[in-house]
Formats: structure tokens, C-alpha cells, sequence
């Protein structure tokens, strides 16, 4: 193997000369065998799993070396998949580099070029800081903050990857996808005119849970059960239908809602302790300065409708997202077709594409950044959920100014479940006193 000065030297030359971009078509550098980068992966489930096999695809060089989880088994699960997988010979993970525990991406970041943050989402502002801190190329999974102080920490990391030249690629997966993007680029032509409105769903069917074990602490518990949980997950809105949330955010062309007025409820889900304390059911109208209105429906529960799509409705016509179906049309109010994505048109494998940018970004020295948006969509899911569970209207600096911290206080002792937020019950947290 390659000592680990020359290995540095070849990403800095390559980054300062910007090698790949302007020299040599990308695909010459994906073949060069010798130029490792090593990819650190935290969080080894199930996209965590399939993020470590789409930067092993994305890039000839890349080398998974070091893993980091909570719990041992999900390493050794993971990196079972990866040795039984097309690039197993460029999975180099001894005993050594597998770091267990919630703060084992301590251990990792010094033996590694770049993160994948794939952990619930609880840890995502504070490992965001640690990695930009170590200098690293990040990929980070959605969502990346939960409540308003880490959307404060992840807005500071964001430019402070910025300002050290490092690439952030977000997990908004939708963003990557060829007919998201030709649609979302129609919208923003003016292909239906100027957006006054969204329609977005995600409707769809409860997560799993898993029973509690004899030799579990609370705190494994719910790291087992993370997605029910809202200082983990933030709730299915911020953890799930986030995805919609950032599509609003992307027709909208990047506008912020001045407020929001949010409901929800648990209403079908069982009293069982592992469903923790996370609604089944949410629906949020954001409010834009001169009038648009974006509404958001979200369902967690069993035998119901299920849908996943965005209308977009706009002066001169309509738009129609289905990332399920597949479906990209617009129409005028008359029902003639505008424009539509071609059923035979190019749809690579939006999660692949994510680390295609990022690792291109890389060697050819020119960082990419998706932070600003990707952290302003999570703000908008969160500001849903303190609507939702308050029974208030929240502005937008009410939400991004707020001081509540989900994540309990010390981890170490014991954990009760958390009681089901009760609209009108529950107070809208204090704002900082400047
Ligand atoms: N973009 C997408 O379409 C998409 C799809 C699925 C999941 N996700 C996101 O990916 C993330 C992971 O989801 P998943 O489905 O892989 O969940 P998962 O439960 O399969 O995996 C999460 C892993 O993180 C581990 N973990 C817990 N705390 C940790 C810590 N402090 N440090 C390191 N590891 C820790 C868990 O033990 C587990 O193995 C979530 O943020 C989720 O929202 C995104």
C-alpha cells in the first residue's frame, strides 16, 4: 500500500493543479489504482451499507477503512455485505478500525479523507462539526438537524467547510435524481409560470420496531428503536417527509416560509415503549411572504392510502412529481401538456450519482457545497413538528432562534420514554435573549 505522505500529496497536487476537471476526463482518474482515498463510514446500517458501496462504485480509488457504530453487531453486519459485494477488494476494515460506541467517530476521523454521516440523525450537527473540524470531505445523510440549535451548528460547519475547501454532499436524494432535476429546472424556467402553491404527501406505512432485549440499557433501546424517538429521528416529518419538505423548498427556488401553522397526532399507533414518542400523522401549511401557501400531509400508519408525490401549482399551469411512480409533467389550466420528462429519458441511480459529485469534486479540487439548502429544508420540517406539537403558529425565527435542545441532557443513566407531545400543552421554547 501507498505510504500515507504520498497518498496526501497525490489529493493535494491533484486538487491543487485541478487534475480530473481540466486535464483528464474523470473516468481516467477513477481508473488510477494507487490514488486511495480512504472513506470512513459512521453508522453502519442500512444506508450507511449502501453509501459505503456507492462510494466504493463511485470512485476506483476508494478504499472503505474504518467503521464506526453504536453497537458492534450492525459493523460486522455491514461489513459482511461489503466483503460479499462487487469492490470487496477495497473493503480494508481490521479489527482495529471498527469503533464502537456514540462517540466512536473520535476514533475514526483521524484515520480517514472522508466521512459518510449515516447515524441517526441526533448526532448528524455534532459529528458535522467534528468532521469539518478534522478537515474531511463529508457526505452526510438527511436530515441533519432536529431542533434549532443544531441547525445554528450546522449552519457554522456548513461555512466552515466552505472556507477550508471541503465538499459537502447532502443525502437529498431527490436533488441527484435526472427527472427531479429536469422538472425542478422547468419550474424555475417558468415553465408553469410563478409557483403560488404546493401540494406535497408522504403517505405511507409504520416503521419497525424491535422488542427490548434482557441485556439492553434505555439508552440501547431507543438507539434500536431510533426512528421512534423524536430526539433521534425528529419525528417521521423531519426524519421522513423531509424529502417533500425539501422539494417545496426547491420549486419554491430557495424562498423561506415566514411561518407555518402545523397539526399532527398519534392516533393509530400501539402504547407499546418501542414506538417512543413520535406522532403517526402530520399536515403543515407554510406561509410566503405575498401569498403562496405549500402544504405538506405526512402518515405513518397501517393499511391506508399510500402516496409520495408534490403537486406544483403555478400562474400559468401545473406540475406533477412522482418520484414512486415514475411521474414529471406539466399542464396549462386547460389540461394540455407543457412539458413531461420521457419515459425512456436518463434515470440513473439517484444515491449513486450523490457520490459520483462527491468524489469528482474531490479529485478534481473544486468543492461542492449543498449545506445552505440542505440545512434551510431540515428547518422547515422542524419548524412543522414545533408547530405541530406546540398547537401554535411558528415564524421562521421563532423556529430557527429557538432554544430547544431535543437530546436528553445526560445519556448515561436511565431513559424513560418520553411522553406524546400534546398540542396546546406544551410551550414554544424560549428565544435567545441576544
Ligand atoms: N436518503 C434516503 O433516501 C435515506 C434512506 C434511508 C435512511 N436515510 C437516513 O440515513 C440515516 C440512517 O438511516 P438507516 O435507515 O441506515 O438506519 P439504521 O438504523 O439502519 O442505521 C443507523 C445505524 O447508526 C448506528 N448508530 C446509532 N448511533 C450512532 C452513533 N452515535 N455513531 C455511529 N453510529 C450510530 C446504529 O446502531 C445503526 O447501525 C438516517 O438519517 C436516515 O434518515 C436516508
Amino acid at each position: 500500500m501507498q505510504s500515507d505522505h504520498t497518498r496526501r500529496m497525490f489529493l493535494k497536487t491533484a486538487a491543487a493543479a485541478g487534475v480530473g476537471a481540466a486535464v483528464a476526463p474523470w473516468s481516467a482518474f477513477a481508473r488510477v489504482p494507487d490514488s486511495r482515498i480512504r472513506v470512513g463510514l459512521v453508522g453502519c446500517g442500512g444506508r450507511g451499507t449502501g453509501a459505503a458501496a456507492q462510494a466504493l462504485a463511485a470512485d476506483a480509488g476508494v478504499v472503505i477503512w474504518s467503521m464506526s457504530d453504536a453497537f458492534a453487531d450492525r459493523i460486522e453486519q455491514s461489513l459482511q455485505q461489503l466483503l460479499g459485494s462487487e469492490h470487496k477488494d477495497r473493503v480494508e476494515v481490521p479489527a482495529e478500525r471498527r469503533h464502537v460506541g456514540i462517540g466512536s467517530i473520535d476514533a475514526l476521523l483521524p484515520e480517514v479523507d472522508v466521512v459518510l454521516l449515516c447515524s441517526p440523525p441526533g448526532f448528524r450537527p455534532e459529528q458535522l462539526a467534528k468532521s469539518v473540524a478534522a478537515g474531511k470531505h463529508i457526505f452526510c445523510e438527511k436530515p441533519v438537524c432536529l431542533d434549532g440549535p443544531g441547525y445554528r451548528s450546522v449552519l457554522e460547519s456548513v461555512r466552515a467547510a466552505r472556507n477550508k475547501g471541503l465538499s459537502l454532499v447532502s443525502g437529498f436524494c431527490w436533488r441527484s435524481s435526472s427527472p427531479e432535476r429536469a422538472m425542478f429546472e422547468q419550474i424555475h424556467a417558468g415553465t408553469l409560470g410563478e409557483v403560488v402553491g404546493v401540494h406535497a404527501t408522504y403517505l405511507t406505512s409504520p416503521l419497525g420496531v424491535r422488542a427490548r432485549q434482557p441485556d439492553w440499557s434505555d439508552l440501547d433501546f431507543q438507539l434500536r428503536n431510533w426512528q421512534h424517538f423524536t430526539w433521534l429521528s425528529g419525528d417521521h416529518l423531519v426524519e421522513q417527509a423531509v424529502h417533500s419538505v425539501d422539494k417545496i423548498h426547491w420549486a419554491m427556488g430557495g424562498r423561506l416560509p415566514m411561518r407555518c401553522i402545523g397539526m399532527g397526532s398519534r392516533f393509530v399507533h400501539d402504547p407499546l415503549p418501542e414506538r417512543g414518542d413520535v406522532y403517526d400523522n402530520f399536515a403543515v401549511t407554510y406561509e410566503y411572504e405575498n401569498g403562496p401557501r405549500c402544504v405538506l400531509m405526512c402518515r405513518q400508519q397501517p393499511d391506508c392510502y399510500n402516496i409520495n408525490d408534490d403537486w406544483i401549482n403555478g400562474t400559468k399551469g401545473y406540475g406533477w412529481v412522482n418520484g414512486w411512480g415514475p411521474t414529471h409533467w406539466i399542464k396549462n389550466y386547460s389540461g394540455s401538456l407543457l412539458w413531461s420528462y420521457p419515459k425512456d429519458g436518463p434515470a440513473p441511480n439517484m444515491y449513486q450519482v450523490e457520490h459520483d459529485t462527491l468524489f469528482a469534486a474531490i479529485r478534481s479540487g473544486q468543492p461542492v457545497n449543498e449545506g445552505e439548502w440542505m440545512a434551510n429544508s431540515c428547518m422547515m420540517a422542524i419548524m412543522g413538528r414545533m408547530s405541530a406539537y406546540t398547537g401554535q403558529a411558528i415564524t421562521w425565527e421563532q423556529a430557527t432562534q429557538s432554544n430547544e435542545v431535543l437530546r436528553p441532557a445526560d445519556l448515561s443513566g436511565p431513559l424513560a420514554v418520553p411522553p406524546v407531545p400534546r398540542p396546546g400543552r406544551r410551550a414554544v421554547s424560549p428565544t435567545p435573549s441576544a
